[in-house]
C-alpha cells in the first residue's frame, strides 16, 4: 500500500516537473464556453490568444465524442516571436449528428494557462424544437413564479386564510429559503464556486441568475403569505405538531451541518448539497398536509385552485422541455440517468391532479354552511381533532 503510494507520488512529480518547467506567457480566451449548433449548419467560436510567444506553441482541439461535429481546424501553430501578440482564430463548428460533447483544448508544450479551456457543444437536430424549448423554458418560469399569487389574492379578497394549510406554507417557506441559499451560494460565493469547478473541471455552473431570482421571489411571496396568516382571520389554524417536529429535525440537521462547515470539517459546497436534499424532501411531503386538510374539511374553499393550475402548467412545460431536449440532442441519459428533476416534476403533477379532482369532483359543491361560515365549522373540526 505504502510502496504503491510512493511510486504514485514519484510518478506524479516526474510528470509535473516538465509541465511547470515550460512556461509560455500566452493566455487564451474563448468567446463562449458553450455553444449550440444545428445539424448541417455551422457556428463560429473565436479563440483569442494574447501575451508574449516566447516559445513555439501548438494548440490542439480534441473532440471527446466522435462523429458529432466537424471542426474547421483541429490544430493551431503559434511560432516563437519575442513580441506581444493578440491573435484571433475563428473556429467553425459544423454539426453532423445530434448529441452533447466537450472539445478539449490542449497545448504542446503543456501550458497551465490552457488547463481549463474547453468548449461544450450541443448539436441539435431541429432549430424549431430548439426555439420551442427556449419558449417553454420561459413559460414555465413565468407560470411557476406566478403560481404564488392566486393564493395571496384569494386571502386578500376573503380577508381570511381559513382553508390554507399552515404546514404546507411553512414547508414552502423553509424549502424556498434552502433553495435560495443553495442558488446564491453556488452563483455568488467564489469559495463555493471554485470548489465546484475543482470537482467538476469541465462543468458549467448549474445555477443561473434566473434560478436565484426565482427562488428569492418564491421566498418573498411565501413570507408575504405568512404575514397574511398573521393579519387575517385564521380560525385557530396552526402549524401541526407533526410539521413542527419535522421542521425541528430539519433545523437540527442544518445547524449541525453549519457547525461542521464553519469548523472546516465539511466543505461549504457539501453543506449546500445537503440543504438541497432537504429541499427535495420538503417538495415530496409538502402537499400531504393540505390534501389531508381538504379531506377533513370536505372542502377546498380557501385553498386557491389557481395556484394548482399554474403549478401544473409549469410542471407540464418543464417536463415537455426535458423530453424535447432529449429528443433534439439525442440525449436520454440526462433524463433517466438523473431522475431527480424528472421524477419530482412528475410527482408534483400527480399531486396537482389530485387537488384538481378534490376541487372539481370530490368537494365540488361546498355546502351552504361551509360557504357562509367556514370558520365556525373549522373551529368545530379543530376542536374535535
Ligand atoms: C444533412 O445533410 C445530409 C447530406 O446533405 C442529409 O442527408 C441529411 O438529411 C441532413 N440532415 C438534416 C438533419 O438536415
Ligand atoms: C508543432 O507541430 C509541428 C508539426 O506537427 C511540429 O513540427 C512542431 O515541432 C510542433 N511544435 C511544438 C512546440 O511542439
Ligand atoms: C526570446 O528571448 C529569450 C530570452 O529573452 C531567448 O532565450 C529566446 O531565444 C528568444 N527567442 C526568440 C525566438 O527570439
Amino acid at each position: 500500500m505504502k510502496a504503491s503510494l510512493l511510486i504514485w507520488c514519484t510518478l506524479s512529480i516526474l510528470l509535473v516537473i516538465p509541465t511547470s518547467a515550460s512556461i509560455t506567457h500566452l493566455w487564451p480566451m474563448l468567446s463562449s464556453r458553450e455553444i449550440t449548433v444545428i445539424v448541417n449548419r455551422t457556428a463560429d467560436v473565436d479563440l483569442a490568444i494574447f501575451g508574449i510567444a516566447d516559445s513555439a506553441l501548438n494548440i490542439t482541439f480534441t473532440e471527446q465524442h466522435e462523429n458529432l461535429i466537424e471542426l474547421s481546424s483541429s490544430k493551431i501553430q503559434i511560432p516563437a516571436k519575442n513580441q506581444t501578440i493578440d491573435a484571433h482564430y475563428l473556429i467553425s463548428v459544423k454539426g453532423i449528428n445530434p448529441g452533447l460533447l466537450d472539445v478539449i483544448i490542449s497545448t504542446e508544450p503543456i501550458s497551465k494557462n490552457f488547463r481549463n479551456v474547453f468548449l461544450k457543444v450541443t448539436v441539435a437536430l431541429s432549430p424549431v424544437i430548439l426555439h420551442l424549448s427556449m419558449v417553454l423554458g420561459w413559460l414555465y418560469f413565468v407560470a411557476w413564479s406566478a403560481s404564488f399569487y392566486p393564493q395571496i389574492i384569494d386571502n386578500f379578497q376573503r380577508k381570511s386564510v381559513v382553508g390554507l394549510n399552515f404546514d404546507y406554507l411553512s414547508f414552502n417557506i423553509v424549502g424556498s429559503a434552502l433553495y435560495t441559499a443553495f442558488n446564491m451560494g453556488l452563483l455568488w460565493c467564489p469559495l463555493i464556486e471554485n470548489e465546484y469547478f475543482r470537482r467538476y473541471p469541465r462543468g458549467l455552473n448549474p445555477v443561473l441568475i434566473n434560478d436565484v431570482l426565482f427562488s428569492l421571489h418564491a421566498l418573498i411571496a411565501t413570507l408575504f403569505t405568512a404575514i397574511q396568516c398573521i393579519v387575517y382571520e385564521k380560525a385557530m389554524q396552526r402549524v401541526s405538531n407533526i410539521a413542527r417536529a419535522i421542521l425541528l429535525l430539519f433545523f437540527l440537521i442544518v445547524s449541525s451541518l453549519l457547525v461542521l462547515a464553519l469548523y472546516n470539517v465539511m466543505h461549504w459546497l457539501d453543506f449546500l448539497y445537503y440543504c438541497s436534499y432537504i429541499k427535495l424532501t420538503i417538495t415530496l411531503i409538502k402537499y400531504i398536509p393540505q390534501a389531508v386538510m381538504n379531506y377533513r374539511r370536505k372542502s377546498t374553499v380557501g385553498w386557491s385552485i389557481g395556484c394548482i393550475f399554474l403549478d401544473i402548467i409549469g410542471g407540464i412545460f418543464s417536463i415537455l422541455q426535458m423530453l424535447l431536449n432529449a429528443h433534439n440532442h439525442d440525449d436520454w441519459v440526462s433524463i433517466f440517468g438523473d431522475p431527480t428533476k424528472f421524477g419530482l416534476g412528475l410527482f408534483s403533477i400527480c399531486f396537482d391532479i389530485f387537488f384538481i379532482i378534490q376541487h372539481y369532483v370530490f368537494y365540488r359543491v361546498p355546502t351552504p354552511k361551509l360557504r357562509e361560515n367556514d370558520s365556525n365549522l373549522d373551529r368545530l373540526l379543530t376542536d374535535k381533532a
